[in-house]
């Protein structure tokens, strides 16, 4: 397993500062990093700015006095030498500088998504409900990466501009007039940047946007393919994605149209420069007022000095979008996971499983409410089934045990303590879930089952899976136990993919379990294959059986039928069967033709 090194600082949590001061402490984290990047960068430009002014010194010294005779020239080789060394300073410097700034915000980027995945790994169910998660994770992704763009970025630019400041003071110190000379184009070249930047600013947003467009279509129908073949909607899907591409092109055309007419511009301005240079400097240089290695030297300058006002411009650039990126990213490490810890909150110790709903209302944020004064009892170590129409509320019900959401009113209460006084790790391990489509991560089935408790060894694997019955097919694999299954467990069967999911809960070995629809995706052939498992799985344990089977509704002790948010009656099946019409409508509704053939055969029974 990868070691996992946690972020060493936190982001400032003060909403009032502005982005980079929040992320500062992450930055400065690394400042060993970066601090010796950056002063890499500023001797190699410094060595840089170095080499117009020996380039002159050996045309004005060595050079120019050997034509002319006009002195005693001074040796060429001299110079050269100088010229070396000053290279290879640059050499080392560029290397280093390069390799500290980049290896500094790839560190960054590391702990930002580190920091975000925790975070939403503390958000509550509720968070999740409202989002959409592909777009989560595109935006979480895209958005770390302009962010670590900008500040990879702006560290260097911040440099070359302290060079330019330093050559345009070598160049006034020789000749301020040509020195204004050579700068005069730059305003034009940063407003006609600037210019195309407002203009690319918008465009470079719809580009985004129809980025996740045609994102969200591949993804959508690559993860939903079963269903897309199934409704044969290939045809429809493609159209979908022409469309969402066609958009992605308009827009990209629209950038590159802005940026067809202005680079011209930014690219010739310069040129305009450098040729009055040549011409007023010339002319200086006629008149005998600067040498001829003044006018090189002058040259280099102008061509040195484009870079930092290039990059200034798409520093710009990058700094707006860094700020929409951090400002959403922000967002989300902002948000409060509702369900919280109280302070001081025990740990379920050993329960009995006693589970008790009082005077329970609970709706879903921004939705009426679903539950309405519920009171239910669950005694240690016996099996309830719960009972209802589609939409009651019963996977409400069962939500709320292990507190995936709080309750408005009322309290649920286990083992006597409401569970918003324990400790959410303590009563979560407390209550197993098994759910009728159970999620399985790519991986294999060994680490599948194992997947509540890593440290589980072979052994309790092997009889875990004994009892869910998974030794069964899985000793036919010819990986066994080192089988990866598909993604979400796709390769597997679907009483199969229920028996590993029966196998994980049993390893966590809780005092409560709960059964949501475990068998709805099964048919009532393999429904019996897993009944073993699941008797095995309820055996010693408080239990809640969402179900419309009968067959299923037979491992309860008792029956609850759940009718407009509270338990409209109670008892064995064979007893409400008799007295309430609504329950034998249910179970006969739920398209379950043994509901009715079997509905004689009291509960309990298998
Ligand atoms: N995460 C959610 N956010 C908002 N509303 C929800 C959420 N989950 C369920 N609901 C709503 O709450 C009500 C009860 O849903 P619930 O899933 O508890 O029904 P159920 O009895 O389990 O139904 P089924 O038998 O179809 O599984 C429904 O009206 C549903 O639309
Ligand atoms: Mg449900």
């Amino acid at each position: 397993m990868a070691r996992y090194s946690a972020a060493s600082a936190a982001i400032d949590p003060d909403r009032s500062r502005p982005w980079w001061r929040r992320m500062a402490p992450v930055v400065l984290s690394h400042k060993r990093l970066l601090f010796s990047g950056l002063g890499c960068s500023l001797a190699g430009l410094l060595l840089q700015l170095a080499v117009p002014r020996l380039v002159r010194l050996t045309l004005d010294q060595a050079v120019v006095p050997a034509i002319t005779g006009s002195g005693p020239p001074r040796p060429l080789s001299s110079f050269l030498w100088l010229l070396v060394v000053v290279a290879a300073g640059r050499f080392a410097m560029g290397f280093v500088a390069r390799y500290n700034l980049q290896r500094t915000s790839l560190a960054i980027e590391y702990d930002l998504r580190n920091i975000l995945y925790r975070k939403f790994l503390s958000l509550s169910f509720s968070y999740f409900d409202r989002v959409q998660s592909g777009q989560l994770i595109s935006r979480a992704n895209s958005d770390i990466r302009s962010v670590q763009m900008f500040l990879a970025f702006a560290p260097t630019t911040a440099i070359s501009m302290i060079t330019f400041v330093a050559a345009f003071g070598l160049m006034a110190t020789t000749s301020l007039p040509l020195a204004v000379v050579a700068v005069i184009t730059m305003p034009g070249v940063y407003l006609t940047g600037a210019r195309m930047r407002s203009k690319l600013f918008p465009v470079s947003w719809i580009v985004a946007a129809r980025q996740a467009e045609v994102a969200t279509v591949v993804e959508e129908s690559i993860t939903g393919i079963r269903v897309v073949k199934s409704l044969a909607a290939e045809e429809s899907q493609l159209r979908l994605l022409a469309r969402a591409a066609q958009r992605l092109r308009w827009g990209s055309t629209l950038q590159i149209d802005i940026r067809a007419r202005y680079s011209p511009y930014l690219h010739n301005l310069p040129r305009v420069g450098l040729a009055l240079v040549l011409l007023y400097g010339g002319w200086l240089a006629i008149d005998g007022q600067v040498s001829i290695g003044t006018l090189v030297e002058f040259n280099a300058y102008v061509v040195m000095l484009q870079g930092p006002f290039m990059m200034l411009g798409f520093l710009l650039m990058l700094a707006q979008r860094a700020a929409a990126s951090a400002g959403r990213i922000l967002e989300i490490v902002d948000e409060e996971p509702e369900i919280v810890e109280r302070p001081g909150a025990v740990d379920l110790v050993d329960p009995v499983g006693d589970v008790r709903f009082t005077g329970v209302v609970f709706g879903y944020s921004g939705a009426g409410t679903t539950l309405q004064d519920l009171d239910l009892h669950l005694r240690p170590g016996e099996t309830v089934a719960l009972v209802g129409r589609t939409g009651a509320g019963k996977s409400t019900v069962a939500r709320l045990i292990p507190r995936f959401y709080d309750v408005r009113q009322g309290a649920v209460r286990v083992d006597g303590h409401d569970v918003r006084d324990l400790t959410l790790a303590s009563l979560r391990s407390q209550v197993g879930l098994v759910l009728d489509e159970p999620f399985l991560f790519s991986d294999t089935i060994r680490n599948n089952i194992a997947y509540g408790r890593p440290d589980a060894d072979e052994e309790a694997i092997r009889e875990v899976s004994r009892a869910a019955g998974v030794d069964e097919f899985v000793d036919r694999l010819p990986a066994g136990y080192d089988t990866v299954v598909g993604e979400r467990g796709y390769t597997l069967s679907g009483g199969q993919r229920q028996r590993l999911a029966i196998a994980r809960t049993l390893l966590v070995n809780p005092r409560i379990l709960i059964l949501d629809d475990a068998t709805s995706a099964v048919d009532v052939q393999v429904e019996q294959e897993i009944h073993g498992a699941l008797q095995t799985l309820v055996a010693g344990r408080t239990t809640l059986v969402i179900a419309h089977r009968l067959s299923t509704i037979a491992l309860a002790d008792r029956v609850l039928l759940l009718q407009d948010g509270r338990i409209r009656a109670e008892g064995t099946h064979h007893h409400l069967m008799a007295t309430v019409p609504e329950y034998a409508d249910i179970l006969a509704r739920a398209g379950d033709g043994a509901a009715a053939a079997t509905a004689s055969r009291p509960a309990g029974q298998t």
